[in-house]
């Protein structure tokens, strides 16, 4: 199943880097080229369609990868494109050293990863070591052989409980809904053994503690290493580790513990063993290779824990992307999140939308507290008027910030995708209560006036999400050259944020004072002000604009800071 290439062997080498590094005297960017850069999100699935069978592929991300270059990015985390049934879009691999065909192949890889660097743009992959797919290999095998093969031990195959092992081992419930624990049946056909899946039923997680598991991922590392990709972004990297003995959690709708307590089988020290292991493989690699924690955990500070200096070199900052739309409670996450970081010396990481959750012009359309998963699409004149000014602020901020692909055209959620088109196996096993994940996951719009708007070669063509017909403002074409578009919005603050020599980069923020409603503060000689009121207000200007989130009126020396706004000052 595996795909070979004759040249596998050639270490990332991003045209740009020999600047990035001989920059490397010049303050604190220069100690990695990760503490300051902005990486953007693409879901293949989603991002282009190259040959007109509705879903995004290899090829096509290859084919915008200028797009991503002039809109000013470092580089781009890809989520998977492994060979996969699709159960969870990808997050269910099959074969970690293959492309499915859906995507393209191994050398389409081999030819983005390729032009990326030539760009000068470096590239992140997805990594999903907690769990395979059903369909793995070694999962089938499992099963075909029966109780006492050797491979069930790299799963967690286990006896039920009752008088014939009728009940699942141990009370744990599936992210996605439902019990964790799913019952086999033996090559003979009576009821067997249940494996643990923390995910979907075809989501097994693996038994880190089988020193197979352990040398297979390494192996996995050094396959995408030697192909020339510059890091990882570790998949539920919080979970691979569970206690001893998998011990009942004793409490029900655990969904809602996550991210107050600490559970069983997320965020067990055991888990920081493994990122030391791999630290020193991507320290082996020429070119400063990362790796990146998708860690769920219960504070920031244990989140910092990912991120010592002889573990992964970045963590999603979740805490921040959960944050409303509210000055005060914003400076409290800022705040949190620099101080985490500074004892461990990473960078602190931003992030306002990914594929897992509803994108944040729709979140702020909505009212504060409803969480990350929004069916509703609120006032979206509003969301997209916040968006503007929490991006800019998101961008101002010290360290690296991740940004999701469609979120620079100011995208919303597709909050009313009928439900026989839906596909997220979250909305499915919750019954449709939750996990509205495919809305944040509707094609991209690139040009034209019909759908799939560029996304796929032609008009009128398939795209596997539906788009709505409003997109067809929102293109890529529509909004290059409009000065009041989001994407150029984005591309001017990319710009700027590139060239200043006070933003990306650092440790801390100078607060200045303000009123309620208001946040403002310095670096060096560069200030950010922001108000999430919905009044304007009137401050001193303390320089020249140098970007702003909505126009912005100077008034008797003063200047009007309008409601959900954020502007760039030079002082
Ligand atoms: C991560 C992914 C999500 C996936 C889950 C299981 O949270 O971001 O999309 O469903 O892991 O792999
Ligand atoms: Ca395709």
């Amino acid at each position: 199943m595996t795909q070979n290439l004759a040249d596998t062997s050639r270490p990332a080498a991003p045209a740009a880097e020999s600047d990035a590094d001989s920059s490397a005297a010049n303050g604190a960017a220069g100690r990695g080229w990760w503490r300051d850069a902005v990486i953007y999100q693409v879901y293949p699935r989603s991002f282009a369609d190259s040959n007109g069978d509705g879903m995004g592929d290899l090829p096509g991300v290859r084919s915008r990868l200028p797009y991503l270059r002039d809109l000013g990015v470092d580089a781009v985390w890809l989520s998977p494109f492994y060979a996969s049934p699709q159960a969870d879009a990808g997050y269910d691999v099959a074969d970690y050293r293959a492309v499915d065909p859906m995507f393209g192949t191994l050398l389409d890889a081999d030819g983005l990863i390729r032009d990326a660097h030539e760009l000068g743009l470096r590239i992140i992959v997805d990594l999903v070591p907690n769990h395979s797919s059903d369909q793995h290999e070694w999962f089938q095998r499992a099963l075909r052989e029966g109780p006492g093969s050797p491979l069930r031990d790299r799963y967690h195959f286990k006896p039920g409980k009752g008088a014939d092992g009728e009940l699942p081992p141990n009370d744990w419930e599936s992210i996605f809904g439902g019990p964790a624990w799913t019952r086999t049946v033996d090559p003979d056909g009576t009821p067997g053994d249940w494996y643990l899946h923390l995910f979907a039923p075809e989501q097994p997680d693996f038994n880190w503690e089988n020193p197979a598991v352990a040398d297979e991922f390494r192996s996995i590392l050094r396959f995408w290493l030697d192909m020339g990709v510059d890091g990882f972004r570790i998949d539920v990297a919080h979970g691979m580790v569970k206690a001893p003995g998998l011990p009942d959690l004793g409490a029900h709708d655990q969904l809602k513990l996550l991210g107050n307590d600490v559970m069983p089988f997320f965020d067990q020290d055991g888990v920081h063993a493994i990122y030391r292991a791999w630290r020193r493989i991507l320290e082996e690699y020429p070119g400063q290779r990362i790796g990146v924690a998708e860690a769920w955990t219960p504070t920031v500070q244990r989140t910092a824990n990912y991120v010592r200096p002889d573990e992964l070199h970045q963590a999603f900052n979740f805490q921040y992307l959960g944050t409303s739309w509210d000055a005060a409670e914003l400076r409290e996450v800022i705040d949190l999140s620099l101080d985490s970081m500074r004892p461990v010396d990473a960078p602190t990481t931003w992030v306002l939308s990914n594929h897992d959750v509803t994108r944040h012009a729709t979140r702020f359309a909505n009212e504060p507290g409803l969480g990350t998963q929004i069916r509703t699409p609120g006032d979206r004149e509003l969301g997209l008027r916040r968006a503007r000014a929490a991006s800019l602020l998101m961008l101002a901020l010290p360290g690296s910030a991740y940004v999701y692909q469609g979120e620079e055209l100011g995208l919303p959620d597709v909050t009313d995708l009928p439900d026989e088109v839906r596909q997220d196996p979250s909305f499915f096993r919750a019954e449709g209560q939750d996990g509205f994940r495919d809305g944040c996951r509707v094609p991209i719009p690139w040009s034209g006036t019909e759908a799939p708007y560029g996304f796929g070669p032609t008009a009128g063509g398939p795209s596997w999400l539906p788009q709505p017909d409003s997109w067809a403002g929102l293109s890529v074409e529509v909004q290059t050259g409009d000065p009041t578009s989001t994407l150029e919005l984005y591309r001017s603050a990319l710009t700027i944020r590139r060239s200043h020599p006070d933003l990306g980069a650092g440790e801390s923020v100078e607060w200045l004072e303000t009123g309620e409603h208001l946040l403002s503060f310095r670096r060096g000689s560069f200030v950010c002000t922001v108000n999430t009121g919905s009044e304007p207000v009137r401050i001193a200007a303390p320089g020249r604009i140098l970007l702003s989130s909505t126009e912005a009126v100077a008034v008797e020396g003063e200047t009007v800071l309008p409601a959900d706004s954020t502007i760039w000052w030079a002082v």
